[in-house]
């Protein structure tokens, strides 16, 4: 089968679309023939060699993709040859076929299409998790999402939005992505490159700040966020597309009142499964409301992998790239 390679440590110009052996699903796994792929920010980190986690080399990287189930494995009983599903696996999702465990196959939501289906699972559980179980998320709360117009971003805003979270905030690195995030949901828009943001979100909230920030940017982003955070606020920390992890100081946390939070969702499969189902289902029961559709940027066939890599790190992206045979 055709599968992109990452044989060493590199950039995405470096990847190889190669024949390599169609892998057999494990007696709780399931073997998918792909239809599409979604691209995330993660995905570029981990050919890097900067991820949480280093496979040994070569591998194909790709997290989540939609697509027919091709075989099962033999402890598999309630999935049919066939299927339309979901899947997310730990790696793989890049190739013809890909082997993903059970527990992260599913249905696809209802009424989605094949790119928006595979855009789906990793960035709406990420972002439910991180508003709803670390931020704590009321409803009638203010959300401040950074870089709301991005993967992770743009679940977040429709999320809050579906969550009735009272006032939502996005801040985003150029104008052109104001649109997008109005589009999800948020009430104000405000460019962290060419506006202060912190006293956006001030005057936006009577001076009183946001109770819930998102924020997969890191850095002084972060660090800055903390002086718009209300009282008993929670900053969730997601990522750090910026290249630079925050430092807070501790007696400015004390002193306001507030806590810094971070989500490592994949962590959960290992530490608490049963959470992840908890969190699937609640999330098909927002999905109900309508307010859940993910955002397509771009569409690339996979051989052009490395274009739709280039596009996600240029920032330039609104929504979520996916890749397709
Ligand atoms: N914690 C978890 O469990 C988890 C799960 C999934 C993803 N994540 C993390 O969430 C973050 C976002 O992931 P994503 O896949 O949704 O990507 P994304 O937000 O679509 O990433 C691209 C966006 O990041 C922003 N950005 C800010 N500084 C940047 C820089 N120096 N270089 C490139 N982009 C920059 C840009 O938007 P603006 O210019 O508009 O800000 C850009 O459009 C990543 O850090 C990822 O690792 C975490």
């Amino acid at each position: 089968m055709k599968a992109v390679v990452c044989q060493k440590w590199c950039q995405p110009s470096d990847l190889v679309l190669a024949d390599i052996p169609r892998p057999t699903p494990a007696p709780s796994d399931v073997l998918v023939r792909v239809h599409t792929a979604a691209l995330n920010f993660p995905d570029v980190l981990i050919i890097g060699g900067q991820y949480q986690f280093k496979p040994p080399l070569p591998f194909t990287p790709g997290f989540e993709l939609v697509g027919t189930v091709e075989e099962v494995g033999s402890a598999v009983k309630h999935i049919e040859k066939g299927a339309r599903v979901v899947a997310q696996c730990d790696l793989g999702g890049f190739a013809e076929y890909a082997v993903a465990p059970l527990h992260s196959v599913r249905p696809v939501p209802p009424g989605l299409d094949d790119e928006q289906a595979a855009a789906f699972p990793l960035v709406y559980q990420t972002s439910y998790f991180g508003l709803v179980y670390r931020g704590q998320l009321a409803k009638g709360e203010t959300v401040l999402v950074h870089s709301a117009a991005g993967g992770v971003g743009l679940a977040a805003v429709q999320i809050a939005k579906a969550l009735g979270a009272g006032k939502i905030i996005g801040t985003v690195g150029s104008d052109d992505k104001r649109a997008a995030v109005l589009a999800s949901g948020a009430d104000l828009v405000l460019n962290y490159q060419t506006e202060d943001f912190v006293e956006g979100v001030k005057q936006a909230t009577g001076g009183r700040g946001a109770d819930v920030i998102y924020d997969p940017v890191g850095g002084d982003l972060a660090e800055q966020s903390t002086k718009c955070i209300a009282f008993e606020g929670r900053l969730v920390i997601i990522g750090f597309t910026s290249g630079q992890f925050p430092t807070f100081r501790g007696n400015h946390i004390l002193v306001k009142n507030y806590s810094v939070v971070g989500l490592h969702w994949g962590f959960y499969r290992q530490m608490n499964p049963a959470k992840i189902e908890q969190g699937w289902r609640e999330l098909m029961e927002l999905f109900k409301t309508g307010v859940l559709r993910p955002v397509i940027a771009a569409r690339y066939p996979f051989d052009r992998v490395a274009d739709a890599m280039n596009l996600l790190t240029s920032r330039r992206a609104i929504g979520k790239i996916v890749l397709h045979w």
